[in-house]
């Protein structure tokens, strides 16, 4: 497995493997990594002549007060993990190699991010969909592989290549977790050993809210209200958002029906949580 850690390796090397009629298959991720991101990583194996994982702690998609400085990195654990699920290569730059000049463009998303994440992190997805749109360029990928755990992230990029025009196929892959149900999260280790122990709570409280809705209650808002009960009940941690919105628009909904998402953020002591369930409802119930 190669290791590029510059623009102009990465560049001669994606040249090669399309000089060879190879498909290239993108895994996008900021390391630390887990079954998630490696669960992305053998599913592009299955679909792809060539597996380009990149590991890189984006600065534009962090807030001021949020974790960038102490975002967990490790590259050498990350690249055995990568080769076992059948990376080729890694790109991992430094944040000079990435921006080595104060920006001349800005990229601003204009929908699906003023809920959710969208809306608790301002900036945030500017910062993604700039850093994802300099990766598929660099990487010429045919095929992008993403996480549906964050599945405002996977609403945006689908509206930024549809928008731009990216010769590139998304492809969403559903989320990897732990036995207990949490989801998996390079933010889980920062998680005391009573948090650890509460944290599957918020998938079951998510759970909760869609059970209420395939009962037949048709009220959006009592659909959101029973995941947060059980959230405030059994999570042990501070709501940031618990909502149900039309997916992949993330438009507030009049009625339960159609594609949905119930979507929430909890915080404990020292780590932020996100988890969803993409669900539809049969009709005429
Ligand atoms: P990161 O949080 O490292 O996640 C990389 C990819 O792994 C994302 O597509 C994410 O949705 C996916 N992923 C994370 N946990 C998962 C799980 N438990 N099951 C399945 N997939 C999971 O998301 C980012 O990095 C960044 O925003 C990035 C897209 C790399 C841009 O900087």
């Amino acid at each position: 497995m190669n290791i590029i850690k510059t623009v102009q390796q990465l560049k001669a090397y994606v040249q090669e493997e399309k000089r060879l009629g190879r498909q290239i298959g993108l895994v996008p991720t900021m390391g630390f990594l887990h079954e998630g991101h490696l669960s992305l990583a053998k599913r592009a194996r299955e679909e792809n002549e060539t597996v380009i994982m990149s590991i890189f702690v984006n600065p534009l998609q962090f807030g001021p007060n949020e974790d960038f400085e102490q975002y967990p990195r490790d590259l050498e654990r990350d690249a055995k993990l990568a080769a076992s699920a059948g990376v080729d290569c890694i790109f991992a730059p430094s944040v000079e190699e990435m921006y080595p000049e104060p920006p001349m463009i800005k990229m601003t998303v204009t929908d699906r991010t003023d809920k959710l994440c969208g809306e608790k992190r301002p900036g945030h997805f500017d910062g993604v969909v700039t850093v994802v749109s300099k990766l598929f360029h660099l990487t010429e990928a045919d095929q992008a592989y993403f996480g549906l755990k964050d599945a405002q992230q996977f609403a945006v990029i689908e509206g930024l290549v549809k928008s731009l025009n990216f010769p590139v196929k998304l492809v969403g892959v559903e989320t990897v977790r732990e036995e207990d149900g949490l989801a998996k999260s390079s933010r889980n280790i920062y998680l005391t050993v009573e948090e650890r122990q509460k944290a599957p709570h918020l998938q079951r409280g998510l759970q909760a809210g869609v059970q209420v809705a395939e009962q037949g209650e048709k009220d959006p808002y009592r659909v959101q209200e029973a995941a947060r009960e059980y959230l405030l009940a059994y999570s042990g941690a501070d709501l940031d958002y618990v909502e149900l919105l039309s997916y992949p628009e993330l438009k507030e909904l009049e009625r339960v029906e159609g594609r949905m998402i119930l979507a929430a953020a909890v915080k404990y002591s020292k780590a932020r949580l996100i988890d969803n369930i993409i669900f539809s409802v049969n009709e005429g119930k």
